[in-house]
């Protein structure tokens, strides 16, 4: 029939349009033309209406089946097209995840945790252990067990930040690393050579030389026969190891509870190494901690007999230390955490 065999050179036609289209807008484009009412196909249609009904009906079928055809093509050239271009958009985008960039940016131990590993490595090296304890305490360890009765004045010597457990002023955060001596000496049997560093607290406002949170390192030395001289002989050891030959220690008389007798321990001031200058306010000397000879109650305290043991005990401020070293002149700056501050160090 010379009517169907237009139509299939038609549809033929539009299925070339179809597949010619390269891109979503040339298909697009060329939509009118494929199925449009002016399109070949589109004639069709509408001259169904001039035939006699049974040629209509054959004529009419045949087209709407060509027609399905060119439209089902159109759809699924449209969505091949769509995901091609899709495709290429995806690979003009693609970020490569396995380059190594040239700045990598890595980060390093904070100024503080530098510190504390120097500390650690000069102790370890002059054979001290490192202990450590938690940061939490109960009222025993942290001042009872240190011959600080409830009622001891020289608890006022800390401003001490209490836990709100339900368990009146019993439990806080440690307000120095004394409480690990204690705990040290509950665990293990003299001889004791060890370093305890950690994190402590206090109800201060943070200004350019307090914070309320901050980083302390203990010592304690408990054996047979040791003297104060021991004591005055490891601090000046390890002020030498620390921070070169050229500085000195020396001992100064004080008072602390766990102590009898105490004493403040003073280096050669590092920024001007003993001459005079603003940092030691022209003295020549910076106060680093306390120390002295461990209480004969504090080793009571814990079980270990005073009469065959000694010790001596000692503690300072390890961020200080850091600013000292470095010239800082603001404690604050150790902590707010500006990276101009830490990439320094
Ligand atoms: N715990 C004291 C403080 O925070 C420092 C200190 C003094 C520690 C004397 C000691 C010591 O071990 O013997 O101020």
């Amino acid at each position: 029939m010379a009517v169907s065999e237009d139509i299939d050179a038609a549809a033929t036609a539009a299925h070339g349009l179809i597949s010619g289209a390269a891109t979503l807008d040339a298909l697009k484009a060329a939509e009118p033309e494929i199925l449009g009412k002016k399109s070949a196909l589109g004639q069709f249609k509408r001259a169904l209406g001039g035939l006699e009904p049974d040629e209509r009906r054959v004529v009419g079928q045949h087209l709407n089946a060509v027609r399905e055809t060119v439209s089902e093509a159109l759809d699924d050239r449209r969505a091949e097209l769509a995901a091609g271009e899709r495709r290429a958009q995806f690979e003009e985008e693609r970020m490569d995840l396995t380059e190594v960039p040239t700045d990598p940016g890595l980060g390093h131990l904070h100024l503080v945790t530098q510190t504390v590993q120097r500390l650690e490595d000069v102790f370890v090296g002059m054979g001290f252990t490192v202990s450590e304890g938690p940061e939490v305490e109960t009222d025993w360890y942290n001042f009872e067990a240190l011959n600080l009765p409830k009622w001891h004045p020289a608890r006022s010597m800390w401003d001490t930040l209490y836990l709100n457990l339900d368990q009146g002023d019993n439990v806080l955060l440690r307000t120095h690393t004394s409480p690990v001596q204690v705990r040290v000496m509950q665990e293990q049997a003299p001889p004791i050579y060890t370093i305890c560093p950690g994190k402590v607290f206090r109800r201060d406002t943070a200004d350019a030389s307090h914070l309320p949170a901050f980083h302390q390192i203990e010592g304690l030395v408990v054996d047979e026969g040791i003297t104060f001289g021991d004591l005055a002989g490891t601090l000046d050891e390890f002020t030498s190891a620390y921070f070169g030959g050229a500085i000195k220690s020396r001992l100064r008389p004080s008072f602390f509870p766990f102590t009898e007798p105490s004493a403040e321990f003073d280096i050669n001031c590092v920024i001007c190494e003993g001459s005079g200058c603003q940092t030691c306010q022209r003295t020549g000397w910076i106060e680093l901690g306390g120390c002295g000879m461990v209480h004969p109650n504090v080793l009571s305290n814990v079980g270990i007999d005073p009469e065959r043991y000694t010790g001596f005990a000692f503690g300072f401020g390890i961020d200080r230390l850091a600013l000292m070293r470095h010239g800082i002149d603001d404690l604050r700056d150790m902590f707010t955490n500006d990276v101009r501050f830490l990439t320094q160090f």
